[in-house]
């Protein structure tokens, strides 16, 4: 029997002040110091040392609109992003559970980048070999991430939204009994980590912030599982609408449009397992080359920005906290508030899911497009961007007729993956999605049961059978 690092619970990667103090003191210690010590499993957290949620607040003279808009970053999560919890979250179900065992099973992650590199990062630092599922064209820095974790690449041709080939070379390489996949977009624990923590972590967010209630919600569905947050949200502020935001080049949950696109992470033309479309109240269009254009404005516009009226150090400390995705979210915000006519007081909470780090490449095709980059150019843009931003193609789904295009979506991605018409109806109704959640509690207990109580000296673990 050997001793294998063991993480911590749901409750404590939302309240990591719950961790004990020894081990959370080492955890933080190791954080800049070495990545891959498992101690750091203790880090999967919005939470930074001072137990505070990671956010910006993004002012009017950026926006163009009187509410808020609260950005959770997701860059400060061990890995570089907030991927890292459901890769956590799945693995550690599985392992309570008894169903994976380190140098026994090998984990499949099928991805279209930063879960692939939550996953190779979690599966080093619990002891297994991981293979990353991933299509062809990806940023070449998502690459390097992964075999920097000793992961191994399965590559599948195309991009972003070419993702269903690889869960169908997922499916293939399961044949094997020893492959276990983290299926992100049909696997429960994602829908739990992200409601228990980032919708958790969100409802903590806007304490302090304008009238420290959340009027809406927004993220770009790559899995869905950030959007899972938004069913917390509404427990809490009722009053909260919830916009899945997608590529305008590949609008499949708005229109069943299918395309290429360049936000990487999300827009993968389908419509998830895990997905609660009952509390997806609009979905929302955003075009690729203004989420590009936007990280080139927060990396390198910060004077722009000053010239517009955004404070110096914050237009500085935005720099590396955000990506195309980041960037997508933050325009869903600034068009949802237009379209409900939020007004000063009013929160949109929105996520970064990672930061400025893996799309330095994104930025030099960019450059290498547009060879004239001139500070008026860069004026520009943060005006027709982000100032001018429109409520046009924000479409409505909290009527029945409209819910039931998302079903039939859901239907036609996931029958034939051999889910039944009967389950796939059992997820319309409440009860289904608070059964899952409800679960939150089972693994907490089954998790801190399955280690020790927390040694003074040592990372807690327990025994692998
Ligand atoms: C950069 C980026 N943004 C957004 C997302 C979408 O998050 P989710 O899978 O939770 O919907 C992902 C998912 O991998 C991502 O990598």
């Amino acid at each position: 029997m050997a001793n294998v690092p063991f993480g911590p619970s749901y409750d404590e990667m939302l309240n990591p002040s719950l961790i004990d103090k020894q081990v959370r003191a080492k955890a933080l210690a190791a954080l800049n110091r070495d990545e891959l010590d498992p101690v750091n499993l203790f880090n999967i957290t919005w939470k930074d040392a001072d137990n505070q949620v990671r956010k910006v607040v993004l002012p009017p003279a950026l926006t163009g609109i009187d509410a808020n808009v609260v950005v959770m970053l997701g860059n400060g999560f061990p890995s570089g992003s907030h991927k890292v919890g459901p890769a956590y979250s799945t693995l550690i179900e599985m392992m309570a559970d008894g169903e994976i065992v380190p140098g026994v099973h090998t984990i499949l992650g099928p991805s279209t980048g930063n879960f692939g590199i939550g996953t190779a990062y979690i599966s080093k630092l619990l002891g297994f070999r991981a293979i990353v599922i991933m299509p062809d064209s990806m940023s070449k820095e998502r690459y390097e991430r992964i075999r920097k974790y000793g992961g191994e690449l399965e590559l599948t041709p195309g991009s972003e939204s070419d993702v269903i080939l690889t869960l169908e070379k997922t499916r293939e390489l399961m044949k094997n009994p020893n492959y276990k996949a983290l299926a992100q977009f049909e696997l429960f624990p994602n829908y739990r980590f992200h409601r228990h923590v980032t919708g958790g972590s969100a409802i903590e967010a806007v304490k302090g912030v304008g009238n420290g209630r959340i009027a809406g919600f927004t993220s770009a569905p790559g899995s869905a599982g950030t959007i899972a947050a938004g069913d917390q949200i509404k427990a809490a502020f009722p009053e909260a609408k919830v916009a899945a935001l997608e590529p305008y080049e590949c609008s499949t949950l708005a229109n069943g449009g299918r395309g290429q696109h360049r936000i990487e992470g999300i827009g993968d033309k389908m419509c998830t397992l895990i997905h609660n479309l009952l509390n997806t109240d609009f979905v929302i269009l955003i075009k690729d080359e203004e989420t590009v254009q936007g990280v080139k404005i927060f990396h390198d516009g910060a004077e722009s920005l000053v010239r517009m009226g955004v404070d110096r150090s914050l237009a500085l400390s935005l720099r590396n906290l955000f990506g195309p995705s980041g960037i997508c979210n933050v325009l869903g915000a600034i068009k949802l508030a237009r379209y409900l006519r939020l007004g000063p007081g009013d929160n949109v909470v929105t996520i970064a899911t990672d930061g400025f780090d893996r799309y330095e490449s994104v930025l030099d095709e960019l450059n290498g497009r547009y060879l004239e980059l001139a500070p008026a150019v860069l004026d520009r843009w943060v005006h027709d961007i982000f100032l001018s931003a429109s409520d046009d193609h924000v479409y409505d789904f909290r009527k029945p007729a409209m819910k039931e295009r998302l079903f039939a979506q859901k239907e036609s991605d996931w029958i034939k993956f051999g889910y039944t018409k009967e389950f796939l109806d059992s997820m319309r109704g409440p009860e289904f999605w608070e059964a899952q959640y409800g679960r939150v509690h089972e693994y907490e207990g089954k998790i801190r049961a399955a280690r020790p109580p927390a040694p003074a000296e040592e990372l807690p673990c327990i025994s692998s059978r």
